[in-house]
């Protein structure tokens, strides 16, 4: 793998800020990919596909394009506090650029310099990075296999002994696609709030779980010192809306978050803001989720059916989101694995180096069901190809 390419996804860029591996991995191959299995949504929809799902956009072709509400409008506001069944008021909801752009919002709403915060991981690696970049001390609670649920004792231990500032966790989980039950969210935030922990949950795969429907943490929590960060980019497929959201039971901390937005973004988009608004309807959302998890369902069906086979790697069971996390039991150096596939084939992965975990792969589940059979039987022989010239 060449070293410029190596030097531009590992490393610093700012100060103590390291570079955002899995964004800037994708960024610089994905336009060139032929098949691109590094994604890990659903295939987008087209803006006229929306029309078939009941939305009406001659009404949207005559909104004035003017900046619109600074922390998203009110009925935006409101269709995003009856996802959590009212337990977070319109109030307390601020509409972001992407749930990327409430991360942001969130760490820098929680979080100071010197503090102590727990981070879940294998991870995405955006909040992690952040809080690195702050000046946190960061410590890393690690899901093991094969099953990759939050270590949830583990995290109380913590709690107990250290009373971290807040805890981050990314549930569903990216890349394991492992989620908590109603019960363990109930656990962790009764023992947050007597530690007055503030809970940060990174809920963006909200919507993709195929069996028991997940609970947001804001409807089990204890105190108000919860954050909620979700969007529209995966479960919905619609992520070039680039809305997303920050909703917390704390007023003073939604009201932090919007104040910082003011120096990021100023205002959601106004004419994402309203399409967001029809497709939060509840018709909508029900018909969006299935065509999400139709999709993912025929795909993994196909790699399940194609890898039974093989040794090329062992797949996990996984339960939410649009990729699959698997483990390549013959090298550790998934990057430069990666890497060859993408030179070999123009198939693109994402590395587990990117999640903080070498030795995986996660593959994207989400595109086109044609373009998945035929990428797949692809990439499984690239990997043979590679594997034997790896002995
Ligand atoms: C865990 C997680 N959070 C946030 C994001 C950002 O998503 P978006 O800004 O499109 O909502 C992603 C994107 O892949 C993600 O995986």
């Amino acid at each position: 793998m060449p070293r410029d390419l190596l030097n531009s996804i590992t490393g610093k860029l700012i100060g103590d800020l390291p570079i955002f591996c899995l964004e800037r991995w994708q960024s610089l191959h994905e336009t060139r990919a032929r098949v691109n299995l590094s994604e890990s949504g659903v295939h987008p929809l087209r803006l006229r596909d929306l029309i078939s799902y009941g939305v009406d956009l001659e009404e949207i072709f005559e909104l004035e394009l003017g900046y619109g509400w600074t922390k998203g409008s009110q009925e935006l506001r409101e269709a995003i506090s009856e996802l959590y069944r009212g337990f977070v008021e319109p109030e307390n909801v601020v509409v972001t650029s992407g749930s990327a752009e409430a991360n942001l919002l969130a760490v820098l709403s929680t979080v100071s310099q010197g503090d102590t915060v727990l981070v879940d991981t294998p991870n995405y690696m955006q909040v992690a990075g952040l809080l690195q970049w702050i000046g946190a001390k960061v410590v890393y609670l690690r899901r093991k296999p094969p099953n990759w649920s939050f270590p949830i004792h583990e995290a109380i231990e913590f709690m107990k002994k250290v009373r971290p500032k807040a805890v981050f966790v990314t549930d569903p989980n990216n890349p394991t696609g492992s989620y908590m039950s109603k019960r363990e969210l109930e656990e962790l935030a009764l023992e947050a709030s007597k530690y007055d922990v503030t809970l940060v949950f990174d809920e963006v795969y909200w919507g993709t779980e195929r069996g028991e429907p997940k609970h947001s943490i804001a409807e089990v929590s204890h105190s108000e010192r919860f954050i909620s960060t979700s969007g529209l980019s995966k479960a919905y497929g619609l992520p070039g809306l680039r809305i997303g959201w920050l909703a917390s039971g704390s007023k003073t901390l939604a009201y932090r978050a919007w104040s910082i937005k003011d120096y990021v973004s100023i205002s959601p988009s106004i004419l994402s803001d309203r399409i967001a608004s029809r497709v939060l309807s509840p018709n909508v959302i029900a018909a969006l989720k299935k065509r999400a998890r139709d999709i993912v369902s025929e795909n993994l069906n196909v790699l399940m059916s194609m890898i039974s086979k093989g040794d090329i790697f062992t797949l996990y069971p996984n339960a939410a989101g649009a990729f699959a996390w698997v483990k390549i039991p013959w090298t550790k150096d998934t990057l430069k694995l990666s890497y060859s596939i993408y030179e070999m084939s123009k198939i693109l992965v994402a590395p587990g180096e990117c999640f903080g975990s070498e030795g995986h792969m996660r593959i994207g589940v989400g595109i086109k069901p044609e373009l998945f059979k035929l990428g797949l039987s692809e990439l499984l022989e690239v990997l043979k190809i590679l594997k034997d010239t790896a002995k």
